[in-house]
């Protein structure tokens, strides 16, 4: 295998619990798209993070799939790069346990992802949920990718794979040099959390993010929603009295403001400056009226390639089959070194 890290390589997740929205669209899903052009790239359906909170099995199977059609009806190439769901390739859950003795506890602690989801009932939360960033850390390390890109919501879990990174490579120095690597094993990767949509707001509440399990369905754009369903969340989104503010400075502490005009700006492939260049002062119902039709320009017919893509589900588990094929061939000879390194006898 290579021995420089110089090589650029990008890996992301998503995962497959349901209710693909606009914030997993423009905060991640356009990024990968967009990072194709100039980087290797591997893209990858999480079922084993899925799995930390209970997944009725059919529904997962079902969501695995939807993820992988929307990934490809978004414009991710499985020809020229890697889409694949991360339990065929068994070297995640390999070196996430391997990491699950790297990372300290001090550090899980800190994770609010963690705090987040496990609420006020932390004791009745999986072990899994608690264990998940190291997980993360092994999804991109498997593969000694460099850049991961994520919405705002994944900073620490990344900052976290840093760490773990950093420590196995300080831990490990003395077989690490042995095996011929002159500046560490697995490189530090980074984040790229860029563009005016890195987090997506409820249009209910400005002050929470847009989320798959967000009870009402209100609060999201679905990827698979229609332009009524479209036209009708946007209509009633929460705003406030005031016109659209001619300047970016002008939005702060109007969270829904904000919002809307990030996701414009992020669907017209512009800055909110320009946005607001032309909006400013405009009524919220002309701008409203902009945001659906432009929002539906964009999302109906992803929707519809992938309602056509999931129409032949065998289409797509070939697509993962051999997406994890590839995957694999990255993966084993960097897992067969971390092992070396570690001191397994293979
Ligand atoms: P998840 O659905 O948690 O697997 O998230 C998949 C990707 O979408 C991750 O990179 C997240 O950071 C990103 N993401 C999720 N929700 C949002 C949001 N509301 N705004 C921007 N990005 C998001
Ligand atoms: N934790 C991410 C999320 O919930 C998904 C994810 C899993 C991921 N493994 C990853 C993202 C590796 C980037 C790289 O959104």
């Amino acid at each position: 295998m290579e021995k420089t890290n110089t090589k650029t390589r990008v890996f992301s997740g998503v995962q497959p619990t349901g209710n693909l929205h606009l914030g997993n669209y423009l905060g991640a899903i356009t990024r990968f798209v967009a990072l194709q052009a100039e980087h290797d790239c591997l893209y990858c359906v999480v079922d084993l993070h899925a799995i930390t909170v209970f997944q009725d099995p059919d529904e997962l199977a079902h969501n695995t799939r939807e993820v992988t059609a929307a990934f490809i009806a978004a414009g991710i190439d499985p020809e020229n790069h890697i889409v694949f769901n991360q339990s065929q390739v068994s070297g995640h859950a390999e070196l996430a346990w391997i990491f699950n003795c790297v990372a300290r506890i001090g550090w899980l602690n800190r994770m609010t992802q963690f705090k987040e989801k496990a609420g006020k009932d932390r004791e009745n939360a999986s072990a899994g949920l608690y264990v998940y960033p190291n997980l993360m850390a092994a999804d991109i390390l498997l593969y000694h990718a460099t850049h991961v890109p994520v919405g705002e919501d994944q900073k620490q879990h990344l900052e976290l794979a840093r760490d773990i990174a950093q420590k196995f490579n300080n831990d490990f120095a003395a077989t690490i040099a042995r095996a011929g690597f002159a500046d560490g094993f697995f490189p530090l990767p980074e984040p790229l959390i860029t563009g005016p949509a890195t987090r997506v707001m409820s249009l209910r509440d400005g002050t929470r993010k847009m989320s798959k399990s967000e009870e009402s369905d209100m609060t999201r754009i679905n990827m698979t929603d229609d332009a009524d369903a479209i036209a009708k969340k946007i209509k009633k989104a929460r705003t406030d009295p005031e016109p659209l503010p001619s300047e970016v400075k002008g939005l702060e502490a109007r969270p829904e403001a904000d919002n809307l005009v990030g996701i414009f700006a992020a669907l017209a492939e512009t800055d909110k400056e320009s946005v607001l260049r032309n909006f400013g002062n405009a009524s919220f119902s002309s701008f409203k009226q902009a945001l659906a039709d432009l929002t539906t320009s964009k999302i109906v017919p992803i929707g519809a390639e992938m309602k056509k893509l999931l129409a032949e589900p065998s289409h797509i588990d070939r697509v993962l089959e051999r997406g994890a094929a590839r995957a694999h061939a990255i993966a084993d000879p960097i897992l067969d070194k971390t092992k070396e390194i570690v001191g397994f006898i293979r």
